[in-house]
């Protein structure tokens, strides 16, 4: 039986990462969150990890307020405590207890220009040569793309990325982007977009909506399983792009959204300037996974998720 810890197990992912794993007899969940421990004092996180003794340890506990740490330079230091150092505390334990570690990074690590790839071959860029007749590049960031945040929320994740890797070797970085699913247990936890915008939808003729910011939803039921399928089929140790299949950009989600929960309101897609934000956001931030069997549509997920 392995001795798996789940911390950050109140929220959006934990909470689901928790269901998961209980439903499994092989492993024995415990189960913390903010009042068993604060991952971000590194004496604590020795003392009980030391105590507890896991196989596995999940990271699942961050901090999320994107918009408060760019505005904030208080809040910047708490995001990099909880964010950036504390993943390099859990490493160390890991490393002490010869635990796995798994920890949760995201695409805004990244700055949303990603290189367009050239067909095999072709040394150039003209766009035009042989080689490049019914190439279909796939364009966007692939697990060894070069991170270049340009938030602060992004720069402690980054922070939080490289304290793993430095600190032990076993450990997998899953990257992931726009996460829904259930709200988090937590008081004053964040909706996630999909809530918001049905509500919206349900009170208003007509919605505005961002045509921008490209990306993969991310059903965190769907994230926690394929969790477990890693560490059951021990995938190579590394870092890993998990997303549900199929990109969009929050506009052409709720289209969807409305489809599927036969909402009429009017949707009018905006540029990003409509709705102005502290923190900068990756205009394009496709996570391409080249190593693991993609995940179904993220409009099947979401269609499993309004039922
Ligand atoms: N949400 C997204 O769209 C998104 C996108 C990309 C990547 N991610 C990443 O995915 C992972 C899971 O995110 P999530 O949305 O599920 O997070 P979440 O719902 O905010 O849950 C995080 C949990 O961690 C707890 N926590 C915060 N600081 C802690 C500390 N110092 N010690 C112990 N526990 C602490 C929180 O408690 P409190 O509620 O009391 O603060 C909360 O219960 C994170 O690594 C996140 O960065 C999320």
């Amino acid at each position: 039986m392995q001795k798996i810890l789940i911390i950050g197990s109140k929220g959006m992912l934990g909470q689901e990462l928790v269901k998961t794993f209980k439903k499994d007899k092989d492993y024995k969940v415990i189960a913390w969150d903010r009042e068993d421990i604060d991952i971000s004092k590194e004496k604590e996180v020795s003392k009980k990890i030391g105590f507890t003794k896991p196989n596995i340890i999940i990271n699942a506990a961050a901090y999320n307020a994107v918009d408060k740490c760019e505005e904030s330079k208080k809040e910047f230091e708490i995001a990099k405590k909880i964010n950036g150092l504390a993943p390099g505390y859990l490493a160390k334990s890991a490393k002490k207890n010869k635990a796995v570690l798994v920890h949760y990074s995201t695409d805004y690590v990244f700055n949303g220009e990603p290189e367009i790839p050239e067909p095999a071959g072709c040394t150039h860029s003209c766009g035009s040569c042989s080689l490049h007749q019914g190439f279909q590049p796939e364009v966007g960031f692939d697990e060894n793309a070069k991170p270049s945040p340009i938030s602060n929320y992004g720069k402690s994740k980054l922070i939080g990325e490289k304290e793993v890797a430095k600190n032990v070797k076993s450990y997998y970085i899953i990257r992931l982007s726009k996460l829904f699913g259930s709200p988090a247990m937590g008081e004053g936890a964040k909706r996630s977009f999909f809530d918001v915008m049905l509500e919206a939808g349900k009170k208003n003729k007509e919605v505005k909506a961002v045509d921008e910011e490209t990306s993969c939803f991310t059903y965190a039921l769907d994230l926690a399983k394929k969790t477990k399928e890693m560490l059951d089929a021990k995938k190579p140790f590394g870092i890993y792009h998990i997303t549900n299949s199929d990109s969009c950009t929050w506009y052409e989600a709720v289209v969807e959204l409305y489809r599927q929960a036969k909402i009429k309101t009017k949707i009018i897609p905006v540029d990003g300037n409509e709705f102005p934000r502290p923190a900068k956001r990756p205009f394009y931030s496709v996570l391409v996974n080249t190593k693991l069997n993609p995940m179904r549509s993220w409009k099947e997920a979401l269609k499993e998720y309004l039922k």
